[in-house]
């Protein structure tokens, strides 16, 4: 059979790390991870908002799937940094599409629950969007860039991500046992938006899984969700983290107002029932997740 080969942009990034990983694991697959200012030896630097750039790796590697998980992704920095954004989130976006479909590549978009408002959940992947903050917007009009320049691509829409990180505040999962693990201090949680935290390992797989299917099915096209299963606040995930390193948790006090900063959807529950019925996906427990997570930052 012939080389199997996945260009994955982000690859230094918290999800991209994970993807890199799943797929470096999987001889049946020659892989390529981008990054930009945390390259190395192993991932190979592009600067994604540069088209020629994006042309030359491209044309060069002749990938035959794309994972597209380069973004900025901190709604609250998306807020303040338009032009930025245009050009990472969207423009980037275009470039690679446009350069994909001219060696054929099939390209997977990473999205994300905020492209809807979180007032019916669940959402279904026929479900209308309409993102309440800019960043959700700007992954929105990312999503219509993949699917409109080739209607054969992919878009994954997943929730909030956490995985094995750098520095705790890396991700705004791992962010909470900074205050957790500080028991000396009180510390206020958001107990109000419903989140559906999600293991990067567990996305990662579904998306080598996705991609294989699509390389003998070319049905597979089009928007997939997926998602943790356990409903949780912040408040609900800084008391798990507690408890497994058994620390006390009547230092954290629950937030029942709704978030500061930019506006975010209450409760933007992904229906993976797509990728369940291709037999795709895989979910940890919150818990036995997380705990792996945090191993090396036990106080
Ligand atoms: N994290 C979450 O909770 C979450 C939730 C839902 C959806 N998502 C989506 O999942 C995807 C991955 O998110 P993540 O959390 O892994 O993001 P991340 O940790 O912030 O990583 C962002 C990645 O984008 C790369 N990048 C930024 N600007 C670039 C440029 N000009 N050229 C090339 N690469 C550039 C970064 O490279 P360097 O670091 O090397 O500069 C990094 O690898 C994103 O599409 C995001 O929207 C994330």
């Amino acid at each position: 059979m012939a080389l199997k080969r996945v260009l994955i942009t982000g690859a230094s990034g918290l999800l991209g790390r994970a993807v890199f990983k799943e797929f470096s694991a999987d001889a049946s697959w020659e892989v390529l991870g981008l990054a930009f200012s945390r390259s190395s030896d192993k991932l190979k630097k592009v600067d994604l908002t540069d088209p020629s750039s994006v042309q030359q790796v491209v044309q060069d590697f002749k990938p035959s799937v794309v994972i597209h998980a380069a973004a900025e992704r901190r709604p609250d920095v998306v807020d303040k940094q338009d032009e930025a954004t245009q050009k990472i989130n969207i423009d980037a976006t275009q470039s690679l599409c446009t350069e994909a479909a001219k060696v054929g590549a099939w390209v997977l978009f990473v999205s994300t629950d905020y492209v809807f408002d979180g007032s019916k959940p669940p959402y279904t992947v026929t479900d209308q969007p309409n993102p309440l903050n800019k960043y959700g917007q700007s992954k929105y009009q990312g999503e219509k860039i993949t699917l409109e320049t080739s209607k054969d691509n992919g878009v994954l829409r997943v929730p909030i991500l956490y995985g094995e990180v750098e520095y705790l505040g890396e991700c705004s999962v791992t962010l909470l046992f900074e205050k957790v693990r500080d028991t000396t201090k009180t510390c206020v949680m958001s107990d109000y938006e419903r989140r559906y935290p999600t293991a990067c390992q567990d996305v990662a797989v579904t998306i080598r899984q996705l991609s294989d299917k699509r390389l003998q099915d070319s049905s597979i096209s089009g928007i997939y969700h997926w998602s943790g299963d356990e409903n949780m606040t912040k408040y609900d995930m800084a008391v798990a983290m507690a408890e497994i390193f058994n620390l006390p948790t009547s230092h954290i006090e629950a937030d029942k107002k709704p978030s500061r900063g930019v506006t975010r959807p209450f409760n933007s529950h992904l229906d993976c029932s797509r990728l369940e019925a291709l037999g795709c996906g895989q979910r940890i427990k919150f818990k036995e997740g997380i705990a792996h997570v945090l191993q090396n930052y036990k106080p």
